[in-house]
């Protein structure tokens, strides 16, 4: 393990609490011993071919379970299935129709309630609307809106005639969404005009239009009216939403898909600059996710789920999409931020929509913690009987505030962990069976196989390595779009014939797996993975730039923040507000530095490698140790120095 992370392993280690499932949970919980382990454990292939074939409708079924031949695996290949009629049709066919599919409410204060009839009525007219625009099976369509029930609209029509979508969240740039656009090669564009956000509206179609410009695949453009804002519409290429729904016919019947059909693309940020096209099948994925959403959160019949994510990440697809609608599940949809109109929105929402399953990230509970305990206290939080976090490491100290002021005691907590390239969860407690320890994911889910591996790839049985997953999984990424090489690269040549996670972990006495956060060059802010590649490209793309690294520091609040050091070209001058507004142009608001230093120089290796490590612990304002291996020493207590002394931005 790096340096970087010999703190976090020494201060999770001290952690003895224990929480067993309280006794009144294991009462109607779905999972309360150690059997499905063992199912698992004695037969993978049949414990994951029964998932399948219990919580899924396929057209046909498949000829093979698994088909692995290292990187490569094929889940249920043969069988047929649509996703959408998983999600939508058989929900209605069973009489469910009038079941509340999204409790949809705004930042403004407007709802929506959208039943599994009307959520039906509504994708098969957009995905005519898809059809009638020239997009077909295996064409890919962008996606960028905000959260409104019209993200899953137009995920799901795409589903239904077998285009792929590659959603984009629309808090990125219009540079970041030309990138993926091109990247994938889109035919359609569904955006807004806006939404909403901190009480105010922001404009997607402007940015849209800034990066339609260089976007020669985009052939329409359809546009949901949400924020009211002016617009400019181009004839032939730009369509509202509203006027294309209406023509629509109303019936369009699901395309009968291959279990291994793309499903989705998702970009995410690697260690070079370019991000990453994560592919994601079908079969497989919403085996994956229909059975974790429905055994990790323990999902009853009358639950009513919230995922606080946006539709733009993976947990946006797999936990507010995909799995909670093949369920049949009801759940809350929230537009806007936790803090408007007050910082009690969040809890005002449990207590009205009497959500009983709530899911977050760690550095909304930590922000939570800081906003104090009487926000939620002022709310009635008794419907919830479960908690979930997931993006990020969950230190003790917040693991106990999210038990103590929103569960109140009562609710079992899973920290899952995950990924974008797993598509669902991996770890995670099962809330009527495992008993938790604050700060760690406990234990890979029935039907996952992870180990911790040394630096040599041998397996640790205690104590810190790198998390490894060793066995093939139905949502398992099946590569980076257009380019193989790098799927192998990236995962499978750190250990052989295994997925490398590319996050450090660390088994204690009992067995328990902590997880330590990444170990390559990806930050992760406030959930979010962003690369410093990407961060440096941005800073360096300004003229007055002439190299610049960037580094993930500890941040109490967004897990991480990102700390820049930038070094001018000479006679040039810039300062760091306008820099930072740049790299919010680059790339988005959620990559700006937090802090700006200007130095004359990098450190570096002799070789010419900049030192993170030792950006790392100016930025966190520790004592560095060996620095014999830099080309110049100087530079880095001169950084120290400014550092000591500079305050950090907001
Ligand atoms: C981190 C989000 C610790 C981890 C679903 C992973 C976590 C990266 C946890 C993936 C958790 C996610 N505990 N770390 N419970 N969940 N992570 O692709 O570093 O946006 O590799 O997927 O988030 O981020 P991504």
């Amino acid at each position: 393990m790096s340096d970087a992370h010999g703190d976090t392993i020494d201060a999770l280690g001290h952690e003895d609490r224990r929480f067993p499932p309280p006794a009144d949970f294991v009462a109607g919980a779905a999972v309360t011993d150690a059997a499905m382990r063992a199912e698992a454990l004695a037969d993978s292939e049949a414990f994951w071919a029964r998932q399948a074939s219990e919580l899924l409708t396929w057209q046909e079924p498949w000829s093979r379970v698994l088909d692995w031949q290292v990187p490569n695996a094929r889940w249920f290949d043969g069988g047929r299935l649509n996703v959408a009629e998983n999600c939508l049709d058989r929900h209605v066919a069973a009489g469910n129709g009038s079941r509340v599919a999204i409790h949809w409410e705004g930042e403004p204060g407007d709802t929506r309630t959208i039943t599994y009839a009307d959520l039906l009525a509504e994708v098969e007219r957009f995905s005519n609307v898809l059809r009638s625009l020239g997009v077909a099976k295996g064409d890919r369509v962008n996606i960028y809106l905000p959260m409104i029930p019209e993200a899953a609209v137009a995920m799901l029509s795409c589903a239904r005639i077998g285009a792929v979508h590659s959603v984009v969240f629309g808090g990125f740039s219009s540079q970041s969404l030309a990138d993926r656009i091109n990247d994938a090669e889109a035919k359609v564009l569904i955006t807004a005009d806006g939404g909403y956000r901190r009480g105010e509206v922001f404009a997607l179609k402007p940015a849209a239009d800034e990066a339609l410009a260089t976007t020669p695949s985009i052939e329409h453009v359809v546009v949901v009216r949400r924020g009211g804002n002016e617009v400019t519409m181009q004839p032939g290429r730009d369509h509202w939403y509203h006027e294309l729904m209406e023509e629509a016919s109303p019936s369009c019947p699901a395309e009968g898909m291959d279990a291994e059909d793309l499903l989705f693309l998702l970009y995410t940020s690697g260690t070079t600059g370019k991000p990453k096209g994560i592919m994601h099948t079908t079969g497989g994925y919403l085996t994956h996710v229909t059975y974790t959403h429905r055994y990790v959160f323990d999902l009853r019949p009358d639950d009513v789920y919230w995922c606080t994510a946006d539709v733009g990440w993976i947990t946006g697809h797999s936990y507010i999409v995909y799995g909670p609608l093949a369920n049949g599940a009801t759940q809350v949809m929230y537009e806007g931020v936790p803090n408007h109109p007050g910082n009690d929105r969040f809890w005002d929402i449990v207590e009205r929509y009497g959500v009983t399953i709530f899911y977050t990230a760690p550095t909304a509970i930590r922000t939570f913690m800081k906003w104090g305990a009487e926000e939620p206290a002022a709310h009635d939080l008794s419907s919830l009987r479960l908690l979930g976090t997931v993006g990020e490491p969950i230190n003790p100290e917040a693991w106990m505030w999210y038990h103590t002021h929103i569960g109140q005691g009562r609710c079992p907590i899973v920290d899952t962990w995950w990924q974008t390239e797993t598509g669902g969860i991996m770890i995670s407690p099962l809330p009527g069976e495992t008993t938790t320890k604050p700060g760690s994911a406990t234990f890979a889910l029935p039907g996952v196989s992870a180990e911790v591996l040394d630096d040599a790839g041998q397996v640790v049985t205690h104590g810190g390595g790198y998390l490894a997953l060793t066995e093939p999984w139905p949502g398992m990424l099946r590569g980076i779009w257009g380019d193989p090489q790098r799927f192998v690269d990236t995962y499978w040549s750190r250990f052989e014939g295994r997925y490398f996670a590319g996050d450090g972990a660390r088994l204690d006495d009992d067995g328990y797996l902590w997880l330590l956060g990444r170990v390559d060059d990806v930050m992760n802010v406030s959930g979010h993975r962003i690369s410093t590649t990407e961060v440096e490209s941005a800073l360096v793309s300004h003229p007055a730039v002439a190299e610049a690294a960037v580094v993930g520091a500890t941040d109490d609040t967004t897990g991480q923040a990102i700390v820049a050091y930038v070094s001018l070209r000479g006679g040039a001058d810039v300062d760091v507000t306008t820099l930072r507004n740049h790299v919010a142009t680059e790339i988005g608001a959620i990559a700006k530095p937090k802090a700006i230093f200007f130095t004359p120089d990098l450190p570096k290796t002799r070789s010419g490698k900049i030192m993170r490590r030792l950006l790392r612990d100016v930025a966190e304002g520790r004592d560095l140790g060996d620095t014999t291996t830099l080309a110049d020493a100087s530079v880095v207590s001169e950084l120290q120095q400014r550092a000591a002394q500079a305050p950090a931005e907001d």
